[in-house]
């Protein structure tokens, strides 16, 4: 239906991109995004080795019935913690992945490995700056994530589509635009904008093919778009999370003049929440990536039927676009 760069240069049906989701981007939720027309990514980090990692990643092929499915290479700040990024990629390669997400700085000696074994790769970042930098170091594409996105986008204070619009004007690459998108109208408008697709993550947290706990899914979907707030501020790390007790804490501790990630001890760290949150149900224990477009996740419902809403409105909002134009012979009957 929205033929973009994007899709050409991915093959995927939709302009829609399921961001790499730290836990939850397993075989099972990416395969059901590629059988579905959009493209997921498997995250490496979920998975305690990589035996269990390369299973994921042929698992996922199987799953995703010939469609285009994707590795997330997020490399993390501390040097030690990327010593199996290039593994990562060559698993990938061997078992079939033809597209990559790649997080983190210095990412030229990655893109040369991706386009080596003959697959392409989009850079995602929350800075403009970043986003030339990657597009000069060779990626084929970049998504940017406004302040919006869940997880941890940065320290940048832009919004999604202030961003997305400023950096069209020096973009030459395809672009993806994400952070609080969630529903159809959102994606018709960035497309406008100009994006050749979005990436969300937040919107699929509730759906059925997401491992975590359903306790958890249905307290997310009973959410409004407030319950996301920044956590972890003081560290100049902040972290878009459900809002919760384990927040509460956190900000007792930064009185107290916590203000780098080893102060909070295990409150800091991803294990709590994917064991008391994800596997357990506890909603109010771990700090728990999710923006503000949880607003619009109000039922669990399979991967399919979001996508296939998210495109209806999407198409909804293209056609109210369009029917505006004052050559449009229906221009002046649209509300
Ligand atoms: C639960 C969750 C976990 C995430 N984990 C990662 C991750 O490990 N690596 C990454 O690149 N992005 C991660 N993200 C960010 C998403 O890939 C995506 O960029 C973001 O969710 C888009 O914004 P949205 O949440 O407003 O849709 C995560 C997001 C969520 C909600």
């Amino acid at each position: 239906m929205f033929r973009t760069r994007l899709t050409d240069l991915f093959g995927m049906r939709l302009p829609l991109l399921g961001g790499g989701m730290m836990w939850l981007s397993d075989a099972r939720y990416v395969g059901a995004l590629a059988r579905g027309g959009a493209l997921g990514f498997i995250t490496p980090r979920s998975f305690d080795g990589l035996d269990t990692f390369r299973a994921a990643v042929k698992a996922c092929r199987e799953a995703s019935d010939n469609a285009p499915f994707g590795i997330n290479i997020t490399q993390s700040r501390r040097p030690e913690e990327n010593r199996l990024v290039p593994h990562w990629i060559d698993i990938g390669l061997e078992e079939g992945a033809r597209c990559f997400e790649t997080v983190g700085p210095s990412p030229k000696d990655l893109f040369e490995r991706i386009h080596a074994g003959g697959a392409r790769v989009i850079h995602k970042c929350a800075f403009i700056p970043h986003a030339l930098k990657a597009q000069d170091a060779g990626a084929d594409a970049v998504a940017l994530v406004g302040c919006e996105a869940g997880g941890h986008p940065g320290t940048n204070e832009l919004p999604t589509f202030v961003l997305g619009a400023l950096a069209l004007e020096r973009l030459s690459i395809p672009l993806a635009l994400g952070g609080g998108i969630g529903s159809g109208r959102q994606v018709a408008a960035a497309l406008a904008l100009g994006a050749d697709a979005v990436v969300m993550g937040t919107r699929f947290l509730v759906c059925e093919e997401i491992w975590a706990h359903e306790n958890y899914k249905r307290h997310l979907a009973a959410q409004p778009a407030e319950a996301s707030t920044l956590a972890l501020r003081s560290t100049g790390h902040p972290w878009r999370v459900l809002d919760n007790a384990t927040v509460g804490r956190t900000r007792e501790m930064e009185a107290g003049g916590a203000s780098r990630y080893p102060d909070f001890g295990p409150l800091s760290t991803g294990r709590l929440g994917r064991d008391g949150a994800y596997a357990a149900g506890d909603w109010n224990t771990g700090l728990l990536s999710m923006g503000p477009a949880i607003g619009f996740a109000d039922r669990l419902e399979p991967v399919q039927a979001v996508l296939q809403r998210l495109m209806d409105d999407a198409a909804t909002g293209a056609a109210r676009l369009h029917a505006l134009l004052p050559s449009s012979p229906s221009c002046t009957s649209v509300p």
